[in-house]
């Protein structure tokens, strides 16, 4: 009897402890930042109400005054019944350096209709360690710096490998340019395929910005994935600038017709593409795109170099758009191994790189042209290309 005690106090003791297990579980990461805001990414153990506490980085102690709390809301109400949170930081200054803390109170009670009760908070350490770093992309400028990483096929260790030379603080974002994972099947795969790895390296502090592959379309999860790497427009495509210098993410769709029996009734690209490409109509007539010093456009699946229906369905419908834009270069991935296509090639008005699955492309982009550098492991440099800006950036309209 007595034994059997021991043990029905040792079980309630594990049950204890495993219900006092609150804690943040993954991230935090960056994503869709702009001149003003960034969206703060993590996850907890259980659900919980998370806020941000963001203040400028100008050397004061975190603690130096009291900061106001950033929740994540929808139509005006605080979210507090999910584990994964994303906090979208509004009203920041361009170019200017932050740090930040997250916190997340564990909810422990919340019957139907009646009030939420909360338990213990959990916070990143702002003690043992700096709070995170980040800094707002700039107002103006025509120098930008980031690495494209895309195809890594939730290889997390070779990407940890890959990046481990990169001194991120010369980078202004990294963008992931699809096939990040070979599908999306759970939250927890996301992290284990890149994104805490990507927390590791780089992105507490360095903004994501995401671009899906056709990879990512598949797989039981897919419908989530835009949780993990929310943006202002609700979609995978968009529309950035880094001070004068403007980024076009395109979303690809899948690669092959939407009947193939690989995508299992699921597939509706043609009129996905189609949709998208009626945005990008408007966004290359916007003033963000048209006033830059440089147009960089990022699409996982080449347009020109396969004959594949989604190679093909991209040239048709978006290439007569981009050639008309006013582009200065494409970047690409897919293909699994690197080839660069210079302006005119194909019927492209606009030089473009595809990158392969086991490089980093760095690019820096200044006032008279931009340099792609295609790293391998141990940071070698594989080659390096140079491509002109043909117009001053005094030509914004
Ligand atoms: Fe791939």
């Amino acid at each position: 009897m007595k034994k059997l005690l021991f043990s029905l106090a040792g079980l309630l003791f594990s049950l204890a402890a495993v219900a006092q297990d609150f804690k943040i579980t993954h991230g935090p990461y960056l994503c869709d930042m702009t001149r003003d805001g960034v969206t703060v990414v993590w996850t907890t153990s259980k659900p919980a109400l998370s806020w941000v506490e963001v203040a400028p980085d100008d050397g004061r102690s975190f603690y130096a005054q009291e900061h106001a709390r950033h929740y994540q809301t929808v139509a005006g109400r605080r979210l507090a019944d999910r584990t994964l949170h994303a906090v979208r930081l509004k009203g920041l200054k361009p170019g200017t350096d932050y740090c930040y803390r997250i916190f997340s109170q564990e909810v422990t009670a919340w019957p139907q209709r009646g009030k939420a009760t909360y338990g213990s908070v959990v916070a990143s350490d702002v003690f043992r360690r700096k709070p995170y770093p980040f800094r707002t992309f700039p107002d103006s400028g025509a120098d930008c710096s980031f690495i494209m990483l895309n195809d890594i096929h939730g290889r997390a260790d070779y990407m940890k490998d890959l990046c481990k030379k990169i001194d991120f603080s010369e980078i202004g974002f990294v963008a992931f340019n699809g096939d990040m994972s070979s599908s999306v099947e759970s939250g927890e795969q996301l992290f284990a395929d890149y994104i805490d790895a990507a927390a590791a390296l780089f992105a507490s502090g360095t903004p994501i910005l995401y671009n899906r592959g056709n990879h990512e379309t598949r797989g039981v999860y897919s419908d989530r994935l835009r949780d993990y790497f929310p943006t202002r427009n609700g979609e995978f495509y968009g529309i950035y600038r880094y001070g004068d210098v403007c980024i076009l993410m395109l979303d690809c769709g899948e690669d092959k017709p939407d009947s193939d029996v690989e995508y299992y009734g699921l597939a509706d690209y043609d009129a996905y593409r189609i949709e998208e490409c009626e945005w990008l109509k408007k966004a290359v007539q916007s003033e963000e795109f048209r006033s830059a010093s440089a147009r960089v456009v990022l699409l996982h699946v080449p347009p020109t170099t396969g004959t594949w229906h989604g190679n093909v369905h991209l040239n048709e419908l978006f290439m007569p758009v981009l050639n008309e834009a006013g582009v200065d270069l494409m970047l690409c991935g897919h293909e699994h191994r690197c080839s660069v296509h210079p302006a005119g090639e194909r019927g492209a008005r606009f030089p473009i790189v595809i990158n392969d699955n086991k490089s980093y492309a760095r690019c820096d982009v200044s006032d008279s042209l931009i340099r792609v550098q295609i790293v391998g492991p141990k940071g070698k440099v594989a080659h390096t290309h140079e491509f002109p800006l043909n117009r001053p950036a005094a030509d914004s309209e």
